[in-house]
């Protein structure tokens, strides 16, 4: 399959007064056109800084970020933030809306997808209530249907299900699984639990410490479509969730 995204020597410092921060060390990383990757690593090593600045929200101070557009005149990138990042003053269908609205979007369109997805994220009764009238875990299901409604090529997904329930996250995984199957789209997802990563990526990409670095690229097997409960039978399952974590214990240990 051909390259959707591709990044080369990608580094990134920051500057706050006369302190210079190291987020990003020269990473090199293509993604297929339709892959569904995992980014895990150390706190603070960069994941975030990495999807902001492929979703364009960030500069790089070296290196390059290039996304390959299709010809379906969808918007390019659609990210969920690691914070709920919904506007205070919309209620939740206005939320859900806003990317749709934008383009231009005739409104039974935009009805039909804000619906369907509120309705997959067990919002439909709260789509008139603002964001103070919800909980955490809500807000983060808001954010992740404004990302699914706006239908992006790419989907840049930072912890989005971090502060859901257990039960609601498993949910929330097969539906982006599903999501992602019928649609083709490319997606990169950054998440602290091993777990999560394995059930969901085609690869996962594990990032050293700060300055953050490409430290592993491990390819995951398992036949698809996937049930997130069954595959942790599965040896290989303990094989490499074991192999991650070494790799993770060793970053941790570094610090
Ligand atoms: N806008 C900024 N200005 C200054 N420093 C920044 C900025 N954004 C990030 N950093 C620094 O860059 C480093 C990487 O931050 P980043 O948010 O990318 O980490 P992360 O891997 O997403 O961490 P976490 O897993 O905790 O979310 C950190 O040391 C952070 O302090
Ligand atoms: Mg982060």
């Amino acid at each position: 399959m051909s390259i959707k995204i591709s990044i080369q020597g990608l580094s990134k410092q920051f500057r706050t007064g006369n302190m210079t921060v190291k987020a990003l060390d020269t990473c090199d990383l293509d993604v297929r056109e339709g892959e569904f990757i995992c980014i895990v690593g150390p706190s603070g090593c960069g994941k975030t800084t990495l999807l902001r600045i492929i979703a364009g929200l960030e500069s790089p101070s070296a290196g390059s970020v290039a996304i390959r557009r299709g010809e379906s005149g969808q918007p390019l990138t659609s990210m969920v933030f690691q914070e709920t990042s919904i506007f205070p003053w919309m209620t939740v269908r206005a939320n859900v809306s806003y990317g749709l609205k934008l383009r231009g979007v005739p409104q039974a369109e935009i009805d039909r997808a804000v619906n369907h997805f509120l309705g997959l994220m067990g919002l439909d009764r709260f789509a008139d209530a603002y964001p103070y009238q919800l909980s955490g875990g809500m807000k983060q299901r808001v954010s992740v249907a404004r990302a699914f409604a706006n239908d992006a090529e790419v989907l840049l997904m930072d912890e989005p299900f971090a502060a859901l329930d257990e039960q609601t996250k498993i949910v929330l995984q097969e539906e982006l699984l599903r999501i992602w199957g019928a649609s083709g789209k490319t997606v990169i997802f950054i998440t602290h639990s091993i777990d999560e990563a394995l059930v969901l990526s085609d690869r996962v990409i594990v990032m050293s410490g700060r300055p953050g670095r490409l430290k592993a690229d491990l390819k995951i097997d398992f036949a698809r479509p996937r049930a997130v409960y069954d595959l942790k039978g599965d040896p290989e399952y303990g094989r490499l969730s074991r192999e991650i974590w070494m790799m993770l214990r060793e970053e941790v240990a570094r610090k």
